[in-house]
């Protein structure tokens, strides 16, 4: 099991000012910030990161919002992380997000959600190198 995930504070946050109350929500829950940047997603890469969704209805709609705006992508550390913060994130629509969770909080909809969280370690691995350079990476593997 790996202890790394990916997030991301989708463009939405980032407008609505919520970077800071999310970083500290995150923190706050254990998790260990090992590589984070701003940047603005082209159409091909949020094409790409969300390549699964490609036959489904809403995947227009989901590239269009993810390039948006800028966004924060954050490699994130903690025992049992891709789990934990799923958990922390709550369900992928806001109006059945658990109390206490980020996109119970920050979220307002179901397509523009506040935060992404990588499904498996598989995923957070493939993720991580999708926005991370090697160097970023292993600069922050070695800390
Ligand atoms: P994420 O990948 O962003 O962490 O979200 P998730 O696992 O909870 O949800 P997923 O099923 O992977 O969907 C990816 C993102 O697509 C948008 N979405 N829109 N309009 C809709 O019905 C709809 N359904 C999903 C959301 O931004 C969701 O996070
Ligand atoms: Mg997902």
């Amino acid at each position: 099991m790996s202890n790394l995930t990916f997030a991301i504070i989708k463009p939405d946050a980032v407008k609505n000012n919520y970077v800071g109350q999310i970083i500290t929500m995150i923190t706050e829950a254990g998790f260990k910030v090992k590589a984070m940047k701003m940047t603005r997603m082209s159409q091909d890469s949020a094409k790409g990161f969300y390549e699964v969704h490609k036959e489904r209805p809403f995947y227009g709609e989901l590239v269009d919002f993810m390039c948006s705006g800028p966004c924060v992508p954050l490699m994130l550390e903690k025992e049992n992380a891709v789990a934990d913060f799923r958990k922390l994130i709550g369900a992928t629509d806001p109006a059945q997000a658990d109390e206490g969770t980020i996109r119970k909080r920050y979220a307002g909809s179901k397509a523009e959600n506040a935060v992404h969280g990588s499904d498996s370690d598989e995923n957070a691995l493939i993720e991580i190198a999708h926005f991370f350079s090697r160097d970023e990476r292993l600069n922050n593997y070695t800390n």
